[in-house]
């Protein structure tokens, strides 16, 4: 085999290893985060946008059967207050995209990254957040146990 013939080859190697590595890294895994519905939950599906209907007598989301507690779904943090409220924002701080929490003693929401505040409404009432979370709709049936978030 001619030298430049061999260097060919390699050449041609390496690039098909490159490739094979970015498409690799490039495609979706089961890690990758699912859409706002998590098991016991119907409605939402690939479009990205907001349509949940939680069943609360389903073990993922009974806590939100108590006063004082939110919950991660999907795209959203769901909180029944201590009021007994089901209120709903999405769970991406602002400022840099950190998960926030539910925060039961202001009926709000902190996020632990940088400490912005958000109120039940997603409106920032502490920076370093400037933009407010998008709030979403909630409506209960108490008789069924499910709660819908919608946009
Ligand atoms: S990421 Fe939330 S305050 Fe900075």
């Amino acid at each position: 085999m001619e030298r430049k013939e061999f260097l060919s080859l390699v050449g041609i190697s390496v690039g098909a290893i490159i490739l094979n590595n970015c498409m690799t890294s490039c495609s979706s895994s089961k890690n990758d985060p699912q859409p706002a519905n998590g098991g016991g939950s119907t409605g939402g599906g690939t479009s990205g946008k907001v349509d949940l209907s939680l069943n609360l007598n389903d073990a993922t989301y009974v806590s939100l059967k108590t006063n004082g507690t939110g919950l991660v779904v999907g795209s959203v943090i769901v909180a029944r207050t201590k009021d007994g409220d089901f209120i709903a924002v999405s769970k991406t701080c602002t400022h840099e995209g950190t998960t926030i929490n539910f925060d039961n003693a202001s009926t709000g929401f902190i996020c632990p990254n940088h400490g912005s505040r958000f109120d039940r409404n997603g409106n920032v009432t502490l920076g370093p957040a400037a933009i407010a979370l998008k709030q979403y709709k909630t409506s209960f049936d108490s008789a069924s146990n499910i709660l819908k978030v919608t946009e």
